[in-house]
C-alpha cells in the first residue's frame, strides 16, 4: 500500500516575497527602520535581485544613517533597471548624506535628464546647489518646481534660504513670512529668518524669531547664542560646536578664495610679524588653524608645526600643505588640556572670536607652552564698557583689559599689543587687537 506523502504548503515565492515587501514599507513609514530592514532582506531572499525591494532597503539603510551599504544594492538595482530614476534619487540620497555633494548632484540631474519635471529630484537640486553656494542655480531649481506644484513650507523655507544666499534679503523675508504663514510652528524657519533679520539690523524682530524658534522646539543652543548675540539674553562662554564646525566645513572649499583675496584677509601675516626676527621655534601649535593660512608663515622659523580645529573640511584643507606634523579634530581648550606635546609658540588667528570665554584656553596654553615660549593671537576688541562681548554677528569680542588679567592670572607677560582694522562689518571697520605674550 502506498504510503501518503504530508502535506507542504505550496509557497509562492513571489507570494512571500510580496508580503514580506509590503511589511518592509509599512515598518519603513513607521519609522520602525530595523523590522523594515529585516524585511525587505527577507523579501529579497525570495525573490533576490528585485530592483523596486533593492531601492526601498537602500532608502532604509540611508535613512538609518547607513548610506555607504545603500550605494551597492542602487548598483545592482541600476544594472536590473537602468537609468530607474527612482533608483537615481535613492542613489543621490545616500551619495548627499556621505557628503559626496557633488555626485549626488550629477545623480539627481541624471534622473531630471529623462524626467525633467520630477519633482523630488528638482528640490534635492536645489538644496544640493545651496549647499555648494550655487544659489543662483539653486534659485532657477526651485522656482521651477514651484512652477509645477504649489509651494508647500518646505519650499519657501528654501527659497527663503537661497534668496538670502543672495543678499536678496527683503524677498528672502517674504519667503520666511510665507513659509511660516503654511507652517507656524517651523523652527528652522523663524530661527533663519532671525539670521536675516539680524543681519538686517532689525534686533528687535531678530530677537522675537529667535525666541520663536525656541518655543517651537529649535536647536536650543543655537537659538539661545543667536538670541544673546541681539539682545540683552543671558551670553553663552562659547559659541556652539556644532555650529562652529557647519560653518567651517561648508566655508573650508572656498575659504582662502573668499577671505584672501575678496576681504582682504591679513591676520597671519599680521601675527608673523609679531615674532622676534631671526627667532627659531622648536615647535609651534596653530590654534583654530582652519586651512593652514598660517603653515608657510611659520615654516622658515618654525622646526615642526602642530594644528588643532573643530572642522575637519578645514583640516583637510591644512593637510594638504602638507607643512603640519599633527593635525587634530578637536576643540582647542579641550585638547589643550589633554595634549601631551610641549611648544615655545602658540597661535590663535582669528579665533577666539568663537571661543568666547578665553579661561580654560589661557590656563591650556599656559599649561603646553615651555617657558620663554610665546602666546601671539589676535581678538575682535569689545566696545567702549564692555569685556566679554557677544555681537549680531556672532562673533565674540575681548577688552583689553579683559586680555591683560587673563595674562597675569596665567603666568603671562604681555609684550606686545597691536591694533589693527580686522575686517568691515556691514561697511563698519572692526578693530581688533593682536597680542604677543610671553610665558615668564
Ligand atoms: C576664521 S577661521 C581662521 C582659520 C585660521 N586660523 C586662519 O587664520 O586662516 C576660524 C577657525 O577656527 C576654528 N575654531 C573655532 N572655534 C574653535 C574651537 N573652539 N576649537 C577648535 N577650532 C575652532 C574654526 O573651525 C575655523 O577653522
Amino acid at each position: 500500500m502506498l504510503r501518503r506523502l504530508p502535506k507542504t504548503p505550496m509557497t509562492d515565492p513571489f507570494a512571500t516575497a510580496r508580503t514580506s515587501f509590503l511589511d518592509g514599507v509599512r515598518a519603513f513609514e513607521a519609522g520602525d527602520l530595523a523590522t523594515a530592514e529585516a524585511a525587505f532582506r527577507a523579501s529579497l531572499e525570495s525573490l533576490p535581485g528585485r530592483p523596486s525591494t533593492l531601492m526601498n532597503l537602500a532608502a532604509t539603510l540611508t535613512r538609518a544613517g547607513r548610506p555607504a551599504e545603500a550605494l551597492p544594492l542602487l548598483d545592482q538595482a541600476l544594472a536590473g533597471e537602468p537609468g530607474s530614476t527612482e533608483a537615481l534619487c535613492h542613489r543621490g540620497a545616500a551619495l548627499a548624506a556621505l557628503g559626496k555633494t557633488e555626485s549626488a548632484l550629477a545623480a539627481y540631474d541624471e534622473a531630471l535628464r529623462s524626467r525633467p519635471l520630477l519633482v523630488p529630484a528638482l528640490f534635492q537640486r536645489a538644496v544640493l546647489l545651496n549647499l555648494l553656494g550655487q544659489a543662483t542655480a539653486a534659485l532657477v531649481a526651485l522656482e521651477r518646481l514651484m512652477a509645477i506644484r504649489t509651494p508647500d513650507a518646505e519650499a519657501w523655507f528654501h527659497h527663503g534660504q537661497t534668496l538670502q544666499a543672495l543678499g536678496r534679503n527683503d524677498a528672502a523675508l517674504q519667503s520666511y513670512d510665507r513659509a511660516l504663514a503654511l507652517e507656524p510652528h517651523g523652527a528652522s524657519t523663524w530661527s533663519r529668518r532671525g539670521t536675516l533679520l539680524k543681519d538686517m539690523g532689525r534686533m528687535p524682530e531678530a530677537a522675537h524669531s529667535f525666541q520663536q524658534a525656541l518655543v517651537h522646539g529649535g536647536d536650543a543652543e543655537l537659538n539661545r547664542y543667536f538670541l544673546a548675540s541681539v539682545s540683552s539674553d543671558a551670553m553663552p562662554q562659547a559659541a556652539p560646536r556644532a555650529y562652529v564646525e557647519q560653518l567651517f566645513d561648508s566655508y573650508a572649499a572656498d575659504f582662502d578664495q573668499h577671505l584672501v583675496a575678496t576681504l582682504g584677509y591679513r591676520t597671519p601675516q599680521w601675527l608673523a610679524a609679531l615674532l622676534p626676527a631671526g627667532r627659531r621655534f622648536d615647535g609651534a601649535l596653530d590654534l583654530g588653524c582652519g586651512t593652514g593660512l598660517m603653515g608657510p608663515l611659520l615654516a622658515p622659523c618654525c622646526a615642526a608645526i602642530d594644528g588643532v580645529d573643530l572642522s575637519r573640511q578645514m583640516l583637510e584643507k591644512a593637510r594638504e600643505t602638507g607643512l603640519y606634523r599633527h593635525l587634530w579634530h578637536a576643540d582647542v581648550a579641550a585638547h589643550l588640556q589633554q595634549g601631551g606635546e610641549h611648544y615655545d609658540l602658540v597661535l590663535a588667528a582669528d579665533v577666539f572670536v568663537y571661543v568666547g570665554a578665553l579661561d580654560e584656553v589661557f590656563a591650556g596654553v599656559a599649561r603646553v607652552l615651555r617657558p620663554g615660549g610665546l602666546f601671539v593671537f589676535s581678538v575682535e576688541e569689545a566696545d567702549a564698557g564692555e569685556t566679554l562681548q557677544l555681537r549680531p554677528s556672532a562673533r565674540y569680542a575681548h577688552s583689553r583689559p579683559y586680555v591683560a588679567d587673563l595674562a597675569a592670572a596665567h603666568g603671562f607677560a604681555v609684550q606686545h599689543v597691536d591694533r589693527q582694522t580686522l575686517r568691515h562689518d556691514q561697511g563698519r571697520p572692526i578693530s581688533g587687537l593682536l597680542m604677543r605674550l610671553s610665558r615668564s
